[in-house]
């Protein structure tokens, strides 16, 4: 048998463990600074739930299978379709806004590359119910705060800024249908992936000039707002809202961290305004997380729409980045305790110490094994990252004492157990 988990799969060993959870730490705690409630959702979802006709990857790279009573299900490559069902559910009960985060497991059928895997966990927060960039300035606030915190700076991340009202005025110029906006978006995303031919093959299927791209790429490569402004002047289009956030954003402090970039469309249909992505500046990795505004999603599932917008943020790319830059923390294993009976006739005492010890909330490592030395003890308690051994010998217990070795200093001395608890 293979004991390999399935391609693009991880297990997680105790010290993989230790770096999810010192990871999860920080985005729970962003999200706590920037006052977001954590919510859950099934891992398993109605597959259609994702049908979307759009044309995305994500769709094409669904996990399906029917269960028992074939019911078509999928598990969710991604939380804001879970996040944007539950709202409905709630219905006006909801008070908004509502800015709710969560750190789902999700599952992709990807082309391995380094940072992306068939699962991951993706931090996601999110805003319903406020329909102004102050929402966006927020959560850029929160993402800026998290790379700070684990020792990235400006100069480390660039947070590319666009809105797809942009690519909207665009298309309208060129007559292109409002109802085509999402699926063109999608394509117009490939176009660094794929052959520019095959876009202009797609687009024209679509009932689209694929003369079209020239007037989108001539846009995407501006490089100020002043020159995007210059070629498609004013209007509702989306530029004074980007220049509005970048104001904000000099407000929050992180201003130096945006960089305008109207070639970023995003590859998800759903977006409808401000489209962003965080990318280590060495540009060797993918991206790191992406968001963006989404008002429209909820009337796709035959409900009333809600002003959205919010990010997902993966475990995988921020390891790797933080990897190169040496930015990982050690994270031995660690107990405060190691309790050690030096012969079988003490193991009734020395699971009293380690009550007591674990009352007076002391993570305590009892040894269980029978018969064995102090040697052994030692580097049991070593391995097990114990700031103290504790231990139980015949001739000290006699005097109602216990030996406590400090394993950092080496000190060694006698106390009673009611010494060592306190
Ligand atoms: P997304 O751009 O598809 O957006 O994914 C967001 C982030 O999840 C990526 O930037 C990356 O960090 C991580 N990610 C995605 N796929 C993989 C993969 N195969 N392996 C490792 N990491 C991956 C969304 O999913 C949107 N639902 C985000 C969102 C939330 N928009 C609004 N609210």
């Amino acid at each position: 048998m293979n004991l390999s988990p399935p391609r693009g799969t991880r297990d997680f060993f105790p010290e993989d463990m230790r770096l999810r959870t010192w990871l999860f730490g920080h985005f729970r705690e962003v999200a706590r600074l920037f006052g977001f409630e954590e919510y859950d959702a099934p891992v398993v979802e109605s597959a259609e739930l994702y049908v979307r006709k759009a044309g995305e990857e994500i769709v094409d790279q669904l996990y399906t299978f029917q269960d028992k009573s074939n019911r078509d299900l999928a598990l969710r490559p991604e939380m804001t379709p879970s996040l944007a069902r539950m709202v409905l559910q709630k219905g006006g009960a909801l008070g908004l806004p509502i800015k709710w985060f969560s750190l789902p497991q999700c599952w992709r059928y990807e082309r391995m590359t380094r940072g992306r895997r068939r699962e991951h966990f993706q931090w996601n927060l999110d805003v319903f119910g406020v329909d102004d960039v102050t929402a966006e300035a927020e959560l850029l606030a929160a993402l800026v705060t998290l790379f700070q915190r684990l020792g990235l700076g400006a100069e480390d991340i660039a947070i590319r800024l666009s809105n797809r009202r942009l690519l909207q005025a665009v298309l309208a110029d060129a007559g292109v249908a409002d109802a085509l906006f999402a699926p063109v978006c999608v394509l117009i995303d490939k176009l660094e992936k794929i052959p520019r031919e095959t876009v202009e093959a797609e687009l024209q299927s679509l009932g689209v000039d694929p003369g079209v791209i020239n007037r989108v790429l001539q846009v995407a490569s501006c490089t100020s707002l002043h020159e995007a402004r210059g070629l498609i002047g004013s209007g509702d289009n989306g530029l004074d809202e980007i220049q509005r956030l970048m104001d904000l954003g000099a407000a929050y402090g992180f201003a130096d961290w945006l960089r305008f970039d109207p070639s970023l469309v995003r590859g998800l249909a759903y977006y409808t305004g401000t489209v962003f992505e965080a990318f280590s500046t060495q540009g060797e990795l993918r991206a790191i997380c992406g968001g963006g505004r989404y008002d429209r999603l909820l009337s796709t599932f035959g409900g009333k729409d809600v002003a959205a917008c919010g990010f997902g943020f993966g475990d995988a790319v921020i390891v790797e980045l933080l990897k190169d830059k040496g930015l990982l923390p050690d994270l031995p294993a660690a107990v405060d305790d190691v309790v050690f009976a030096f012969s079988e006739e003490l193991r009734g005492p020395a699971i009293q110490v380690t009550r007591s010890l674990r009352a007076a909330g002391r993570s305590v490592d009892l040894i269980l094994e029978e018969g064995k030395r102090m040697k052994w003890a030692f580097r049991h308690a070593d391995g097990a990252g114990a700031a103290r051994l504790v231990l139980l010998a015949p001739e000290e217990w006699a005097r109602g004492v216990v030996k406590v070795r400090d394993l950092v200093s080496g000190e060694e001395h006698e106390v009673t157990p009611e010494e060592l608890v306190s």
